[in-house]
């Protein structure tokens, strides 16, 4: 049994996006608080709506979500029956759906030690090259590709991936080859991360998935124009995805942000600073996202992140269930050398 404290559910009007902000009481498996939460109400209108709990937690998101997290749910096409809300079906027929938020914000979902494990790795081993970041903040990066088991998830050794341009007109459209992420850190410090992401998002067996380890560099040099994506707001093409923060190494700036519209005239809430250990998991086919330039006091700086992107095999195919595209690129990659070699006929 538990209580809910406060509730509102409001409807945005295009697209429909409803913010449910809760404070949920101490029985919750994780505490949520109304802080930090755009309520700029002329751009929503007065429908409230009964409504239901949170989808229950589960492993690391509860055990180590000690403060606030921010829902965004999404209600388009939809109705609530009995105080849960379903989504309708192609037949227009009501149908349970566990209602899960658009974007939800976790602190140390990373441990200490996980992080420390990871820095050492990043600090005195150092992840791959990322060509495709010479046209902003210098990047560095290695993947791995993970597919789901009955038990457990494996590893394979796939090095490259690619994204339809139609997601990503930068850098889309073209195989990119990265080193991989040692075994070693997978089933280690970034095990815990993998495995709840698949629990809490119920990720079937069989489910090809990519996890990257990536710094972006920044210096003073950059004089405050230090982008850390290259892409603007923007979806990378999946249905879900988490980004999880390793460190952050006299970084200023670099805030993650939720849009409604590629044009960024619809932000969901505030912008939020992911500080070393927090997560936020979002649903890329159902928002875009932006991280803000990034900026340093010190001759040089790092940020570190894990992000996990589902699902995604690599191979460049539109993605079904996400119908987003992309803002356009003054540089497109895939028609530069060399990277237009490594694959011409992504082209
Ligand atoms: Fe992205």
């Amino acid at each position: 049994m538990f209580l809910l404290n406060t509730l509102n559910l409001y409807k945005v009007m295009d697209p429909s996006l409803v913010l449910v902000c809760t404070v949920m009481a101490p029985m919750l498996l994780w505490p949520l608080q109304c802080s930090g939460v755009s309520s700029d109400e002329s751009i929503l209108d007065s429908q409230r709506l009964d409504i239901i709990q949170p989808e229950e937690s589960s492993s690391i998101f509860e055990k180590n979500t000690q403060t606030s997290s921010i829902q965004y749910f999404k209600t388009d096409n939809s109705c609530h029956k009995n105080k849960t809300l379903v989504g309708i079906d192609s037949d227009e027929k009501c149908k349970i759906e566990t209602p899960r938020p658009l974007f939800q914000f976790f602190k140390g979902i990373l441990s200490p030690t996980e992080s420390k494990e990871l820095c050492e790795f990043v600090w005195n081993t150092g992840l791959g090259a990322d060509p495709t970041s010479k046209n902003f903040l210098e990047r560095n990066k290695n993947i791995r590709f993970i597919k789901v088991l009955e038990k457990g998830f494996e590893t394979n050794d796939q090095s490259w991936y690619m994204q339809s341009e139609q997601y990503n007109d930068y850098s889309g459209g073209f195989k990119r080859y990265y080193d991989l992420i040692p075994e070693h850190l997978v089933m280690g410090p970034m095990y815990n991360v993998i495995a709840s992401y698949i629990d809490y998002l119920k990720i079937p067996t069989n489910t090809i998935f990519m996890i990257q380890l990536q710094s972006s560099i920044i210096r003073a040099t950059d004089n405050g124009d230090g982008d850390i994506t290259g892409q603007g707001i923007h979806t990378d093409g999946c249905d879900d995805a988490m980004l999880v923060c390793i460190d952050r190494d006299n970084v200023q700036g670099a805030e993650s942000q939720f849009h409604a519209s590629l044009d960024g005239t619809q932000p969901l809430g505030d912008s939020t600073i992911l500080e070393a250990g927090d997560g936020v998991i979002f649903r890329d086919n159902k928002l875009f996202h932006y991280v803000t330039k990034a900026t340093t006091t010190e001759p040089v700086a790092r940020r570190t992140m894990i992000l996990i992107h589902s699902p995604f095999d690599g191979s460049g195919d539109l993605n079904p269930t996400n119908q987003y595209g992309t803002n356009d690129a003054t540089v497109q990659l895939r028609y530069d050398s060399p990277f237009k070699n490594h694959d011409d006929s992504a082209i």
